[in-house]
């Protein structure tokens, strides 16, 4: 059999990258195509590093269909991992017709190119935002959705436009139905052990993870703990944070369900990728500064707007459906988080 064509769109960033270093070691050839809105090409320079093979890189943006139609066509592959996206809260609240036309048309153009090129196999980054108010803090994936934020709104769209794509297709009876995966991330983190590849934020850091990491090689003076009186033990935010490299596992996984009998027929599913366990904002710091021996400075500052209280997967169904678990605990996440921190201070630069 041929070697499977993996385009991966998105591929030069954070998770995209350790995607890229994952497909390659699996015996994938990969083609990416980012705009480098917010990547540097270093990060697949030290893809090709770590894995000793090569990958094709088009900078293009997802939204240039003339562009797109051109790679599909030159590199015919055969599925697609789709991470391009803008994916700041914040500014998506700031600035929502920027996400919803980044995210939600990027798409449709995306899709109506693998339409016209006949790659009907997608695998597609989506979010633990989707999810609404529930009466459970373990989240499987029917519960109601139901985002908060024009992020996790474009989200929540590009998943109906994907489930609408894969009913008509059982409708038309088509020949070559989609095969889609939704793959709902909750909190991703860590780098890859080599320390060569990582999360890169520019400017301050919105996430946890990177902000504490950057407070304990000293580039920033103070983490602030938003809230500290939740209904949990601790009263500070419980999430549920999954290793990068196990979350892009999961990745893999889905391309093997959607090439497999289960997807014979075509469809559209979701699937969580959690570990299943929440941690508090102190639980982490805590984990910081067992793993790294450095204190971490932090305040109790107000709660951050729209946040919830508590946040966790339930991660059975891809355990049974992909075949897939985490296999990293939280003091791994944390000894590659600072691995990378310290081997690159100044993120790619
Ligand atoms: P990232 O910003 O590091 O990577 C996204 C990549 O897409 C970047 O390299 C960027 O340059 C590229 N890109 C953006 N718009 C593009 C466009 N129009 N055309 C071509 N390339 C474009 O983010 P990440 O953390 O690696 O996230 C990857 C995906 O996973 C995103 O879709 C994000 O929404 C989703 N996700 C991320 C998290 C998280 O916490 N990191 C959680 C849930 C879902
Ligand atoms: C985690 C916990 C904060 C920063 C976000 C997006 C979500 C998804 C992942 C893409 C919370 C607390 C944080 C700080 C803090 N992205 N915190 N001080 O909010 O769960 O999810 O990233 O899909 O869409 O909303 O992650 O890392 O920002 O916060 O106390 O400086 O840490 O309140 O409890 P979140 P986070």
């Amino acid at each position: 059999m041929n070697k499977q064509k993996v385009l991966v769109t998105g591929g030069a960033g954070y998770i995209g990258s350790h995607a890229c270093v994952e497909l390659l070691e699996a015996g994938f050839d990969v083609v990416v195509v980012d705009n480098l809105a917010n990547s540097k090409p270093e990060s697949l320079a030290r893809v090709q590093r770590i894995t000793g093979k090569t990958l094709a890189f088009y900078q293009a943006d997802i939204r240039d269909q003339a562009a797109l139609t051109a790679i599909f066509a030159k590199e015919t592959p055969t599925t697609v991992i789709h991470f391009a996206g803008l994916k700041a809260v914040g500014e998506s609240c700031q600035q929502p017709q920027l996400y919803y036309h980044n995210n939600v048309y990027g798409t449709l153009v995306l899709t109506e190119v693998m339409a016209e090129a006949n790659v009907k196999q997608l695998v597609f980054s989506s979010s633990a935002t989707v999810y609404g108010e529930s009466e459970s803090p373990q989240y499987s994936e029917h519960f109601p959705l139901g985002a908060i934020n024009p992020y996790g709104r474009s989200k929540a769209m590009i998943e109906d436009i994907l489930r609408d794509l894969s009913t008509a297709d059982t409708l038309n009876q088509a020949p070559n139905p989609w095969k889609i995966a939704l793959l709902r991330y909750f909190n991703p983190i860590g780098a890859h052990q080599s320390g060569l590849i990582g999360e890169d934020p520019n400017g301050i850091p919105n996430n946890l993870m990177p902000y504490v990491a950057q407070v304990a090689i000293g580039k920033l003076p103070q983490l602030s703990v938003f809230g500290d009186d939740y209904p949990t033990p601790d009263g500070t935010g419980i999430r549920d944070y999954i290793h990068v490299v196990d979350l892009v596992k999961g990745h893999i996984k889905a391309i093997a369900a959607l090439n497999s009998d289960k997807f014979l027929a075509g469809g559209c599913k979701a699937y969580n990728l959690g570990t299943g366990q929440g941690y508090s904002v102190l639980e982490i710091i805590q984990a910081f500064e067992r793993v790294t021996e450095k204190p971490i400075n932090y305040k109790i500052s107000p709660r951050r707007a729209g946040d919830l209280a508590e946040c966790f997967a339930n991660p059975n169904l891809a355990r049974q459906e992909l075949n897939w678990k985490v296999e990293k605990n939280l003091d791994d996440m944390v000894a590659d988080t600072w691995n990378w921190q310290t081997k690159n201070p100044r993120g790619y630069d």
